[in-house]
């Protein structure tokens, strides 16, 4: 009988073989449907320790988990696994090491995640160590709907290598489905760099079940994740906006009830989403056939309206999809547009525009369900800040979210999971979520130690967080926000909790930016540099400086008017300002949780 991920002909003892499979299909099940992490794997035992260090770059927890499942099959194999997160290595102990797994996200556009940041910028300097003793592989986790697929990996995989490291297996890249080619790829790389200096002693103990365990990593991985995701009931749902805001945003309560998930404020939360009803019957009238028709995926037979509700992304079209019918309907505007092979002209094409859009540029072109359901990208959940804090909020975890509504072609638009949240899930009703740690996105540890926080609209969501957690702390050290959004009549959301938060003490400085209340645009950088003096002193007094929100203009023009603040009060050049920010990014005192 075949077993999964194993090749026939890998060189593994009957037994080897039956036991590795047992663990894979074990590993397989708990990544598809979990369980505590960390308890399934029994270590080897009788031999010299072999190190084998995991490294990992992680915004959400996808990397890290994947680390501690190496480590999980690392002790299978001899190795005595040390895992932890990539900037916690220095280049010294990087020089020194033999064995070395990495396994890295990919964040903003193409950007390190945080916790990789000070690890890539030590090996891409000109001072970085020559690496010819070092043996590596490198798993990469992406998402193809981002132009810089899987680029931290990609980067590392091949800076390790001109440092002369030696690769023991290939490097790969995992879309948002990664746990089927990451358990794969764990499979190979693992035994791969085990094999390193001939094959450890222990690994011929293959299995070892009684064996006490030696430096076991402890797993913090919750039951919950997109696989398996918690039915949280809705406490609340209620509109935060004004009747005349141009927007709407909402404000969401959900009961933890007996999950026993635990976040901490700066943390995600996950939200599995169901489609809307009436682009599925669109879509379904579009293929012209009938809602129940079956269609077998993955070896089973499922009725397309479900399938299409629950399991596929209807709202934004994938580029396979795109790419297909650009071919068979050879619309002009569309072939011109991907034969450029530019990215940012494809995401303008595609902005506004849904499967049915994509559809409806040949309608005379037939399509039958699977021939579709093949062309499209699995229902992903999406990833919203936590705006309650577990101290002050005991037993529920709350969102702020904007609602995506446009129209578009004489047809209202909703974006996919905003839109579930605001109108397909009624209050006493259930949603799928799941927690999307941001373990870098953390009040400081010191309580006395003042915070700064840049949280334009939706971007306010974890520093409500933050003000209701230090003051459930009692936390003495001051907290400056900086919030706004278009009309203060309409768009001052926790307009009433912020004031009693002043009025409390909790808020030291609040700076508001309403943009549209005058002719002039007013953003939250205009008032950072209004009160840059004040600001530049809270830094040198120690502050933490968080920003959170827009990431492709807000995010970018707070970050300009920081680093000219710390250049004009700090009587800097741009290029010492540029080291007085790097230096504070180090420090874990400059962070982002942007979108
Ligand atoms: C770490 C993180 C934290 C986040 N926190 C928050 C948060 O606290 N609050 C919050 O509200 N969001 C937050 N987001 C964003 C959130 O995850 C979703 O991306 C957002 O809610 C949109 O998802 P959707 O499913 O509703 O829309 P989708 O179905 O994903 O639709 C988005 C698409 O709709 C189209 N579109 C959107 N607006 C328009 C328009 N005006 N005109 C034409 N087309 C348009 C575009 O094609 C766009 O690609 C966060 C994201 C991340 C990554
Ligand atoms: N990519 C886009 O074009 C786009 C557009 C809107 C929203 N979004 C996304 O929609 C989500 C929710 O947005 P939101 O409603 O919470 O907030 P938002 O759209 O970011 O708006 C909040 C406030 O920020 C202002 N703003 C606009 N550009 C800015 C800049 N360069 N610097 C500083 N402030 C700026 C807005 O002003 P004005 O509106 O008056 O300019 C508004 O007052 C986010 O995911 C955001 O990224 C994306
Ligand atoms: C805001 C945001 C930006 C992202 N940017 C990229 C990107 O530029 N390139 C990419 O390949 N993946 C990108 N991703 C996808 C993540 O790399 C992917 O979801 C990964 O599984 C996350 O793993 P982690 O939980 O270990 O951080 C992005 C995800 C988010 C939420």
């Amino acid at each position: 009988m075949p077993i999964p991920f194993i090749p026939d002909d890998a060189p593994f003892t009957g037994d080897q073989r039956a036991w590795l499979s047992g663990f894979l299909a074990g590993l397989h099940s708990r990544l598809a449907m979990p369980t505590i992490a960390g308890t399934a794997a029994e270590p080897v035992t009788g031999a010299a320790a072999v190190p084998l260090h995991i490294l990992y770059g992680s915004q959400t927890g996808n990397a890290e988990g994947l680390a501690q499942d190496a480590a999980d099959l690392a002790r299978r194999h001899g190795l005595e696994p040390h895992v932890a997160s990539l900037d916690a290595l220095d280049m010294n102990a990087l020089a020194a090491m033999r064995r070395l797994l990495i396994v890295t996200s990919t964040y903003g556009e193409g950007e390190m995640p945080d916790n990789a940041q000070l690890f890539w910028d030590a090996i891409a300097a000109d001072s970085a160590p020559r690496l010819e003793g070092l043996y590596f592989a490198v798993m990469a986790l992406g998402d193809t709907g981002y132009d810089g697929y899987c680029k931290a990996g990609k980067d590392i995989d091949a800076r390790l290598g001109a440092l002369g490291a030696t690769r023991t297996a290939d490097r790969v890249d995992c879309d948002v489905e990664y746990e089927d080619a990451a358990a794969a790829w764990l499979s190979t790389a693992v035994p791969a760099i085990a094999a390193v200096d001939g094959v450890p002693e222990a690994s011929a103990a293959v299995p070892a079940a009684s064996a006490p365990t030696p430096a076991k990593v402890p797993s913090k991985r919750s039951p919950w994740n997109r696989k398996n995701p918690y039915r949280a009931t809705v406490l609340a749902n209620r509109v935060l906006s004004g009747a005349s805001s141009s927007k709407e945003v909402r404000h969401y309560a959900f009961a933890l009830g007996d999950s026993g998930l635990v976040y901490e404020a700066g943390d995600g939360l996950g939200v599995k989403p169901v489609n809307n009803s009436e682009l599925v019957d669109a879509l379904i009238g579009r293929l012209r056939v009938a809602p129940d028709t079956t269609v077998t995926v993955k070896g089973s037979e499922q009725r397309l309206d479900e399938l299409l509700t629950h399991s596929y992304e209807i709202g934004v079209p994938s580029l396979d999809l795109i790419e297909a019918i650009a071919e068979r309907s050879g619309d002009d505007e569309l072939q011109h547009v991907l034969s450029t092979g530019d990215r940012e002209s494809l995401d303008a094409w595609t902005w506004g525009k849904d499967v049915l859009d994509v559809l409806a540029l040949d309608t005379t072109l037939a399509l039958d369900p699977a021939e579709l359901l093949a062309l499209l990208r699995p229902l992903q959940h999406r990833v919203y800040s936590i705006s309650s804090s577990p101290l002050a909020h005991d037993g529920t975890v709350h969102l702020t979210v904007a609602s995506v509504r446009y129209r578009s072609a004489e047809r209202d638009r909703g974006g996919v999971c905003s839109t579930f949240l605001a109108d397909r899930v009624a209050e006493g009703e259930s949603a799928g979520v799941f927690l999307s740690p941001n373990k870098s996105f953390r009040l400081p540890a010191d309580d006395d130690v003042p915070v700064v926080m840049i949280g334009p609209g939706t971007g306010i969501a974890p520093f409500r967080a933050f003000l209701h957690e230090r003051r459930a702390r009692n936390a003495p050290g001051r907290n400056w926000l900086f919030f706004g959004d278009q009309h203060r009549a309409s768009d001052y959301i926790y307009e009433d909790e912020l004031n009693a938060l002043s009025r409390d003490g909790v808020l030291s400085r609040l700076d508001l930016a309403f943009s549209r209340d005058q002719t002039e645009k007013i953003y939250v950088q205009n008032r950072m540099r209004e009160a840059g003096k004040e600001l530049y002193g809270w830094l040198e007094e120690g502050a933490h400086l968080y920003v959170c929100g827009d990431a492709t203009r807000m995010a970018k023009d707070v970050d300009a008017a920081l680093h000219d603040i710390v250049a004009e009060h700090g009587g800097r050049t741009s290029d010492q300002a540029e080291d007085y920010v790097a230096e504070l990014r180090r420090g874990k005192r400059y962070l982002r949780d942007v979108y």
